[in-house]
């Protein structure tokens, strides 16, 4: 039976300040060097590039959410934005980033919170809100997380996600024993979060057992809707093979024609006196 969104959220809090020192000890001192070199971006994805500059950032406000260690946040500083927010629930992450973001000089701003209580002083402040791979899938309530994005939208904001694609969720992991990596082991539609107890060290690639964690795999029409529902007009949608979450990179390397990441945008549209209703 499903619990309250806060149980799931609190879990998996616990499971990502556990597995924080071991991200730290395999690529703090690295990222560390390079954000010491001004105007360094770890972004090199060329699908999401390619939308960013279509996007063009310069001065934009940005709130990342699920930001983890902000090292995608002080990226698109680096590569002229405006005032920019990152958001995370783990308190080792948020204390990370903002140490870097003061020996730096890169001026972004962290809060820890859970994106499901995020203060409404932040409501209707940004141009753009963002969310990267492997942030949706902690989220139990995608409706209610969309609902969140587009309070701290302003009119004309938009919401961009770079996001691994539901469909890869059917196919085994890298680290996962099935020899066949384009083998379908699990459904595309769930009605309960996965529970796990794996390693989540995909950076340092240490096994132990994990506190309790809980994904939940969205559809993308689940996805879809929860942007429709929340007067966020889709504007660009497109599929890619290639991985964005460092776990599917043998399916990448297959050349399968598998999609692995999409990229999508949704407007804030507001129509003044529109009518509240789900008609089509
Ligand atoms: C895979 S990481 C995101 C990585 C990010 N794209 C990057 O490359 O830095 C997922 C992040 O989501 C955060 N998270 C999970 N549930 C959350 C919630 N309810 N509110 C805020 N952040 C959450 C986790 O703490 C973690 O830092």
């Amino acid at each position: 039976m499903k619990k309250n969104i806060r149980f799931y959220t609190q879990k998996n809090r616990e499971a990502w300040n556990e597995v924080m020192p071991r991200h730290q000890k395999a690529v703090k001192q690295k990222l560390d060097q390079s954000f010491s070199v001004p105007g360094y971006t770890c972004i090199n994805d060329q699908n999401f590039l390619q939308v960013l500059e279509k996007i063009n950032l310069k001065g934009k406000k940005i709130v990342h959410l699920c930001c983890n260690n902000g090292t995608e946040l002080m990226s698109l500083k680096n590569m002229g934005a405006g005032h920019c927010l990152g958001i995370d629930i783990c308190d080792a992450a948020i204390t990370e980033a903002r140490e870097r973001a003061e020996k730096t000089g890169i001026d972004c701003e962290f809060i820890r919170t859970d994106v499901y209580d995020i203060p409404q002083e932040f409501n209707e402040s940004f141009d753009i809100a963002l969310i990267t791979a492997g942030g949706i899938g902690w989220l139990p309530d995608i409706n209610l997380f969309f609902k969140k994005v587009s309070n701290l939208l302003q009119n004309s904001g938009i919401v961009l996600l770079h996001e691994i694609h539901p469909f890869s969720e059917m196919l085994p992991f890298d680290d996962n024993n099935c020899e066949n990596k384009l083998q379908i082991i699990e459904p595309y539609f769930r009605d309960e979060p996965i529970e796990e107890n794996s390693s989540l060290d995909y950076l340092g690639g240490t096994d132990y057992i994990a506190k309790t964690q809980y994904w939940h795999v969205h559809t993308i029409s689940e996805i879809i809707m929860a942007l429709i529902n929340n007067s966020l007009l889709i504007k660009h949608f497109s599929e890619h093979p290639q991985d964005c979450s460092a776990v599917h990179k043998k399916q990448e390397d297959l050349k399968a024609g598998i999609p692995l990441s999409y990229l999508l945008i949704g407007k804030k549209t507001v129509y003044p006196n529109a009518e509240k209703t789900n008609d089509i």
